[in-house]
């Protein structure tokens, strides 16, 4: 009994473990490649490390299989509330939103506008949230003596979290409200509640005012459950006096004459310490009716702690690992402990949100997070949590400390030379804006495809009531060919008493490379955002998407989907229309510090030019990870004002350019 029992504590301690902001900062990568045994020590979003696919499954799936739809929706089980194609969002840590984002309200970072762009005229617009763990010691002050929008303020040794508090001005809400006017993103907030005996809430009274409608949702308490662990409340705190602290922070905005009070957002729990029952059966849902927007969950289905703290054994093998991100029960069993509370939440009219996740926390793994294998596996995750009636799931951005970012700033020492860097999972949410659309109407159902093969899942997505794509994917990995699959299609017919329903021609679009350990050469529909510093958060190269004849009398259409691979299947024209974007809106590159940003200058010429002027600071970064301290060293290297200081910034020149 001992043995699985601590066993069982150690698991419900490691699955909880996240989030406390990790402020070292190691030299950055200059090479793209390393000797097979020479250890990475670089920064871990541009970690160079590349896995092995894991061995093919045996037995093996079918190859050849047929999926049977109906036309319409009306007789199909199953099938989600209405989804919208902003169903992927993204969770930027309130600490670096200097360094993927903006300065200020006129420098923005134009990759940034770029890739959200991309996002906004696939789904309509994109969810965005600032905050996270750094939320919760944040403070906003009217001025910062240097003139920064944000600043990390001297690191108090007594925290047991070790997270120095955030300092910022109302400047920050100035750019994202800057961005909104150029780019639908709407913004979700965190509300700092590290010490309810003095609620800071400047950022209510100024958020509501500097955003307005871009203001969907104010996060009250991030990840409560660990509160205590962390030491951030005292022994006992537990549900109820979460549910309290939420009902403080009501009273005190009604109080203050705060406009809106009907847009926050909790309880946002780890799941690590408690399940969202606990809080359900506090009453916390109909006290707070009329305050809450949306109920939310945070969670990562695995950590990578080990590798970056002391105290948690041996540090897992990413090779090792990376096999469970590469099939179908990897997101549904991540969702599992949350189907009660989506229809709890559908049943109490809120929408139900992940609101921070990623592949592990502790920053990823290298070599899973930034590969191809994660894109497919955010790409199901995704699509589950949304027939398991999810209305947005966020993915976090950590900065350059992590692996999992589906962005990430070149450093800020070579950001006159190389340009950003995007993540394999980034890939993922515009095939999921693709997949769902722009109408908000898209129900999905799992179609437990192949019979229920985990390997090869596959979605259909009905909208307005009617079949309009399918989402297809083969999450093994085959240079030969051999577990390609076809899948045969046939709509109406068969056994569903429908007429025949199958259209002369389909048009597929594939998301595809050469093996899921690839990094650099993912396509999506024939076109990339460039591999590593090469990304300006434009796709590039031609757009491909291809015909598919059907054989209308034989009621069937053959769609073959590579190992490994993605095939979003558009079963109208009108489908794919509403899909793809006639044009996008781009935002000029030049100008982001010293020198032009351009793809094609070489990085040599540049960084001994006079472009490259050295560096006063850098920014820092940050890592879901623990309270413990960094595996190796004693404390936080460089840990005061790492953040921020951007010399020899130029004025950003924006230019907006319409290309079809
Ligand atoms: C940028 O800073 C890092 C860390 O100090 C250093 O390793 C790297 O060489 C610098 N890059 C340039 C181009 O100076
Ligand atoms: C953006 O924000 C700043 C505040 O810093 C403001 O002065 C400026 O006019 C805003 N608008 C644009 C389009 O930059
Ligand atoms: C769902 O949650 C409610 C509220 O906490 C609880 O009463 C019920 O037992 C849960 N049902 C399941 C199947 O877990
Ligand atoms: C999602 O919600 C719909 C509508 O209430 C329901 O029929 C379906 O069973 C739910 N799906 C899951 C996985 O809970
Ligand atoms: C989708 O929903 C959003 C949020 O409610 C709304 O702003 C948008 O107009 C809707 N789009 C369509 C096409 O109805
Ligand atoms: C915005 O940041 C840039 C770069 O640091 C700086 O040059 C500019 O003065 C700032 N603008 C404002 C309004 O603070």
């Amino acid at each position: 009994m001992a043995l699985p029992t601590l066993l069982c504590t150690l698991l419900v301690v490691l699955s909880g473990v996240r989030a406390v902001t990790v402020y070292g900062q190691v030299p950055i990568a200059t090479t793209t490649s390393y000797a097979p045994g020479a250890t990475y020590t670089g920064l871990a979003a541009y970690d160079p490390r590349i896995l092995d696919p894991p061995p093919l499954p045996n037995p093996l799936p079918a190859n050849q299989f047929g999926i049977q739809l109906s036309a319409s929706a009306s007789n199909v089980q199953g099938l989600s509330i209405p989804v919208s194609g902003a169903f992927f969002g993204f969770s930027v840590e309130m600490s670096v939103v200097n360094q993927v984002i903006g300065l200020n309200g006129s420098f923005i970072h134009p990759p940034f506008l770029n890739l959200m762009s991309l996002v906004a005229e696939r789904a309509g617009r994109v969810h965005v949230r600032v905050g996270g763990n750094t939320q919760e010691t944040a403070r906003m002050v009217m001025e910062l003596e240097d003139g920064k929008a944000i600043e990390k303020q001297k690191v108090d040794t007594n925290n047991p979290t070790q997270t120095p508090a955030l300092l910022y001005t109302p400047e920050v809400l100035y750019l994202l409200s800057n961005i909104s006017s150029l780019v639908n993103v709407k913004w979700y907030l965190g509300v700092p509640l590290n010490d309810t005996s003095d609620l800071r809430l400047e950022i209510v009274e100024w958020g509501e005012r500097i955003l307005g409608d871009n203001l969907i949702g104010l996060q009250v308490g991030n990840e409560p459950d660990l509160y205590q662990r962390h030491g951030h409340r005292p022994e006992g705190y537990g549900p109820f006096d979460y549910f309290g602290e939420f009902g403080q922070v009501l009273a005190t905005m009604r109080q203050m004459g705060v406009p809106v009070t009907n847009n926050l957002i909790g309880p946002s729990l780890a799941t690590g310490d408690w399940v969202p029952e606990d809080v359900w059966n506090t009453g916390f849902i109909p006290a707070y009716s009329d305050a809450l927007t949306a109920l939310t969950v945070e969670h990562y289905p695995d950590d990578n702690c080990a590798a970056i703290y002391e105290g948690f054994g041996t540090p897992k093998d990413p090779q090792a690992e990376f096999a469970k991100y590469l099939d179908h029960s990897a997101g549904i069993n991540t969702i599992k402990p949350y189907l009660n509370s989506t229809m709890i939440a559908q049943q109490a009219g809120k929408p139900f949100i992940m609101f921070e996740t990623n592949s592990a926390s502790c920053g990823g793994f290298p070599g899973i997070s930034t590969s191809f294998g994660a894109a497919l596996w955010a790409l199901d995750y995704g699509l589950q949590m949304a027939y398991s009636n999810f209305s947005h799931a966020l993915l976090h951005v950590g900065g350059q400390n992590v692996y999992y970012n589906p962005f990430t700033a070149a450093p800020t020492n070579e950001s006159s030379f190389h340009e950003w860097t995007v993540g394999p999972i980034f890939y993922s949410v515009l095939a999921v804006a693709e997949t769902l659309g722009s109408s908000n109407k898209s129900q999905i159902v799992d179609l437990n495809a192949n019979s229920g093969s985990l390997h090869t899942p596959g979605y259909a997505i009905y909208e307005n009531g009617n079949l309009a794509r399918l989402a297809l994917i083969n999450f093994m990995s085959d240079a030969s060919g051999a577990n390609d699959y076809t899948a045969t299609i046939s709509v109406g017919g068969g056994q569903t008493g429908q007429p025949n329903g199958t259209p002369a021609q389909i048009k597929v679009k594939y998301l595809v490379a050469p093996s899921v350990g690839d990094k650099w050469n993912i396509t999506w529909g024939g076109q990339t955002l460039g591999g590593q510093f090469e990304a300006d958060g434009r796709l590039k190269g031609e757009l491909k998407i291809e015909t598919i004849q059907c054989d209308q009398a034989a009621n069937t259409c053959q769609v073959k989907v590579p190992a490994p691979g993605f095939a979003l299947v558009f079963m109208s024209d009108e489908a794919l229309k509403e899909s793809e974007p006639a044009s996008t809106a781009t935002f000029a590159t030049t100008a982001v510090t010293k020198a032009k940003n351009t793809v094609t200058i070489d990085a040599a010429v540049l960084a001994t030019s006079n472009g490259n002027r050295g560096m006063a600071g850098r920014y820092g970064s940050t890592s879901v990870g623990s309270n413990a301290a960094p595996r190796g060293t004693g404390g936080y290297p460089g840990l005061v004002a790492l953040l921020a200081v951007v010399a020899g910034a130029g004025l950003v020149r924006r230019a907006i350019a319409r290309h079809v």
